[in-house]
């Protein structure tokens, strides 16, 4: 057995702490002992609205359990509120240990159905929020060196999922913030890491049949975020699933493809297509850089 994750002396923010799984990071890490910034617009699942109430109850279960909390009403997809969630985090506690990016919402249509406002509402909630209180936080963890930040992609963005365009494109798009802030952290011990969900909440009640719903709370998804944002965890850049009582990783595979040494037609490719498109022994590279010194290499033995 590892030693109890202990989270004493540590400052989180969770982003969409008032409600779904942000509620019940927020619990856990306060149990845990941390110092917690439950950040809430308290709008509605399509985000429209806005209501502190949704903060201020978390907060005061936190405190009613023993726990340390303040509340941030704060929007995470403005500049200013992102620095303003930082700074409640700063004002209180002086310090940033703990990030988590979790505030979402939903606008599903078929994709000649989105309008401008519904791509531009959902893009700015989960990427644009994501590099808001990111930004801000991501510079005190670096003089810090120290920072543990997750962001919360979906099997929309990793897979797929019909009806869910813009959803999906965003919650790609802060895998692919994860990609650059992992090498743009390491050195200064700032860790990044996503976590695709999926739990029973106000955001899927209406997506998922009642049988699946019953065996997805919230409870399952929050060990794993745990771990990625505890001391322990010395992992930066995976992409961790958590549902249902699966917990496995998802990772962008590169193929071993072809190498050729003058440009080839493309029906030179089309007939080497299977060979191109297989992922037998695909590997998964550090960086962009990695896979270049790997093709390099390649390259060299076969001259
Ligand atoms: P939820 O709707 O219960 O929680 C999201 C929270 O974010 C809400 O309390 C909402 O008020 C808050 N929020 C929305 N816009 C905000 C903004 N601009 N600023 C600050 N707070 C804002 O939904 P749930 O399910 O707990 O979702 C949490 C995260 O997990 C989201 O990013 C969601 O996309 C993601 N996710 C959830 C899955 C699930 O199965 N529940 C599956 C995959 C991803």
């Amino acid at each position: 057995m590892t030693d109890k994750i202990d989270f004493t002396g540590r400052v989180a923010i969770v982003t969409g702490a008032g409600g779904g799984l942000g509620r019940d990071y927020a619990l856990q890490l306060a149990a845990r002992g941390a110092k917690v910034v439950v950040n809430d617009l308290g709008g509605t699942r399509d985000g429209r609205g806005g209501d502190d109430a949704a903060a201020n109850r978390v907060v005061e279960e936190i405190r009613a359990r023993g726990g340390e909390a303040v509340p941030s009403y704060d929007n995470v997809a403005t500049v200013s509120g992102g620095r303003s969630i930082v700074d409640t985090a700063l004002e209180a506690y002086g310090r940033i240990d703990v990030l988590i990016n979790n505030a979402g919402i939903l606008r599903d249509k078929t994709f000649v159905k989105i309008e401008e406002s519904d791509w531009d509402a959902v893009m700015a909630v989960h990427l644009r929020g994501a590099y808001c209180v990111t930004r801000p936080a991501f510079e005190v963890m670096k003089k810090n060196r120290y920072g543990r930040i997750v962001m919360t992609s979906s099997m929309a963005g990793t897979l797929g999922n019909f009806g869910q365009a813009n959803y999906s494109a965003a919650k790609l798009g802060v895998f692919g913030l994860a990609n650059a802030l992992k090498l743009e952290g390491r050195r200064d011990n700032v860790l990044v890491n996503v976590v695709v969900p999926g739990a029973a909440t106000r955001m899927t009640e209406e997506l998922l049949p009642p049988e699946v719903l019953a065996r997805m709370g919230v409870e399952w998804v929050t060990p794993a975020v745990l771990c990625l944002c505890s001391e322990a965890c010395t992992d930066t850049g995976l992409c961790i699933n958590a549902f249902a009582g699966y917990y496995g990783r998802t990772a962008l595979m590169t193929g071993p493809g072809e190498l050729f040494s003058e440009v080839p037609d493309p029906e030179r490719l089309l007939a080497s297509w299977e060979k191109i498109k297989s992922l037998e022994t695909a590997k998964t590279f550090e960086d962009a850089n990695a896979l270049f010194a790997d093709l390099l290499g390649r390259a060299i033995l076969r001259t």
